[in-house]
C-alpha cells in the first residue's frame, strides 16, 4: 500500500517535472536557493556555503592610496625613505604620511605603482621596500639628458597584515622631483 503510494507520487511528481518547462524550473530553482542562502545567514547557521559575511565583509573592504610629494627631494642616500607628504586618498587608512609607510590591513595581493620624475641629468633610483627589503626597482637615470625623466614602475606583491611598505633609494644620490612623483597602491 505504502509503496503504491510512494510509486504513484514519483510518478506524479516526474509528471509535474515533464510538464515544466527547463526556463522556468530554472528560474525556480535560483530562487530556492537564494531564500535558501538568505535563510541560512538570518538564522546564523553557518556551513560553508554562507561562511561568515561579517569578515568576509572586513577582509575586502576598500583598500586604496594615492599620495605625491609636496617638495623637492634631493641627495637622497641609499636606504633613505621617499615620505609622500601630500595624500590624495586613503581609503583603508593604510598609509601614514608623517613616515611614509603603508602598513597592509588585512593580508593578499597588492597592486603599487609609483612615478618619479628625475631633474634633467640627474637620478632617481628608488625600490619598493616590503619589511626593509628591495622588492622592485624604477632606475630612472636621466645621464646628459636635457629632459626631465619620468620613470614608473608597477609590481604586484603578496602580503600578510601588517607588512610594511615604502618607497625607498637604493642608489645615491636620488634627486626627485615635487608633486609630479607620486605613489599608489590597492588590494586586489
Ligand atoms: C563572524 O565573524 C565575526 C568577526 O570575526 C564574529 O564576531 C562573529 O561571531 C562571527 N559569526 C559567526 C556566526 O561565526
Ligand atoms: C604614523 O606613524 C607615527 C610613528 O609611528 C605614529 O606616531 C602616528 O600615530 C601614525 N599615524 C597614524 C595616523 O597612524
Amino acid at each position: 500500500m505504502l509503496l503504491t503510494f510512494v510509486v504513484l507520487m514519483i510518478t506524479i511528481e516526474c509528471g509535474l517535472c515533464d510538464n515544466v518547462s527547463p526556463k522556468p524550473g530554472l528560474k525556480l530553482f535560483r530562487e530556492d536557493y537564494k531564500s535558501v542562502e538568505e535563510t541560512c545567514l538570518a538564522v546564523g547557521f553557518v556551513r560553508n556555503s554562507c561562511k561568515n559575511t561579517s569578515t568576509t565583509k572586513t577582509n575586502h573592504r576598500a583598500v586604496a592610496f594615492d599620495v605625491r610629494l609636496k617638495d623637492d627631494k634631493r641627495n637622497f642616500a641609499r636606504k633613505a625613505r621617499v615620505v609622500f607628504e601630500t595624500v590624495d586618498l586613503n581609503e583603508g587608512l593604510g598609509y601614514n604620511a608623517s613616515i611614509g609607510i603603508f602598513t597592509a590591513p588585512s593580508g593578499g595581493i597588492y597592486v603599487f605603482d609609483w612615478t618619479t620624475i628625475a631633474y634633467e641629468g640627474q637620478h632617481a633610483y628608488t625600490s619598493l621596500v616590503v619589511n626593509d627589503q628591495f622588492k622592485s626597482w624604477n632606475f630612472c637615470q636621466a645621464g646628459n639628458s636635457k629632459t626631465w625623466l619620468s620613470c614608473s614602475k608597477m609590481t604586484i606583491v603578496k602580503l600578510k597584515q601588517g607588512d610594511k611598505v615604502w618607497i625607498g633609494v637604493f642608489g645615491e644620490p636620488t634627486n626627485i622631483f615635487c608633486q609630479f612623483t607620486s605613489f599608489s597602491g590597492y588590494k586586489l
